[in-house]
């Protein structure tokens, strides 16, 4: 069983900037809550139970967002707003939550090598928290069935077009069985001309322990920091490692035109936003199309 599941929050965001500038890119709504809740969510539908966060400086929102606020509480109780109430203290409730601090941003590797004393000697899942994914049975809970079956460490990869392979960490991998492959090498970020598969590292993982010993030999490697996933091609070349092309949808929460039609499919999801927003989008899409008509 996997009962520890570990999320780095303690990256500063710069894609996002200016909006990142004094908030945590963790704290980016979709719809009316933070990408951080979503991925916890998620973490918590597969039964895991006990997170832990890595943050950094200007992270405190995160903690904020998951402790009660006993003077909101007290607003709610007094306007009558009893739903409003129970959604807010869900949110305090939701399980228990650690923190520990990245004390310098050394690279997601780093953050990573943090949780080394709160997993202990225990399998555990990483949700990055820049990827939000809706699926049918959790994208992490997917993987947990496989480490089950294989008692090794696997990641979860998607495909993803050439001119996109730059942003991703992108796998070589043996297939050994539908949507499964042994992994054989990986890149982070690579060139498209340098790019060994379209098979793109989608932020979910379950590691054995073992991966600190790796992580504590991997030197620093693209923009200058210690990178998750040149730990995982040293692991690989000396344990079995999988990769598994999950069933599902990917949303890439750190890039900003994935981030706005996120929203926008996220509100056509919701019943009391969905009737608004398709009226909203014709009226626009209509208002572009005359414009269009108008120049020619
Ligand atoms: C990280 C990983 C990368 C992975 C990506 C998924 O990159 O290093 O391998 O494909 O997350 O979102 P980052 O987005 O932190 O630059």
């Amino acid at each position: 069983m996997i009962k520890k599941a570990v999320i780095p929050a303690a990256g500063s965001g710069t894609r996002f900037l200016p909006l990142t500038k004094a908030q945590p890119k963790e704290m980016l709504p979709i719809v009316d809550s933070p990408t951080i809740q979503y991925v916890i969510e998620e973490a918590l539908q597969a039964q895991i139970n006990d997170l832990l966060i890595i943050t950094g400086r200007s992270k405190r929102a995160i903690e904020d967002h998951f402790d009660r606020s006993f003077e909101l509480e007290q607003q709610l109780k007094e306007k009558g707003d009893l739903k409003l109430l129970e959604r807010i203290q869900q949110i305090a409730n939701l399980t228990n939550i650690h923190y520990i601090r990245q004390k310098e941003q050394k690279g997601l590797g780093d953050a990573i090598s943090y949780a080394e004393q709160h997993v202990y000697q225990e399998p555990f899942a990483v949700l990055l928290g820049d990827s939000v994914i809706s699926a049918e049975e959790s994208c992490i809970g997917q993987l947990i069935k496989l480490y089950q079956r294989f008692g090794a460490s696997i990641l979860a990869v998607e495909e993803v077009p050439p001119d996109k392979v730059h942003r991703y960490g992108i796998i070589k991998g043996q297939k050994i069985a539908d949507d499964l492959y042994l992994l054989e090498d990986l890149i982070e970020k690579p060139k498209p001309n340098e790019a060994p598969s379209n098979l793109a590292i989608a932020g979910r993982y379950i590691f054995t322990p073992n991966i600190f010993e790796f992580l504590k030999k991997t030197p620093k490697g693209k923009g200058d920091e210690i990178q998750l996933t040149d730990a995982i091609k040293l692991m690989a070349k000396k344990h079995a490692f999988y990769a598994f092309k999950f069933k599902g949808k990917r949303y890439d929460i750190g890039n900003k035109l994935e981030f706005l039609k996120t929203n926008i499919e996220f509100a056509l999801d919701r019943a009391d936003f969905r009737d608004e927003i398709l009226k909203f989008l014709q009226e626009t899409l209509d208002k572009h199309q005359k414009a269009v008509e108008n120049r020619q």
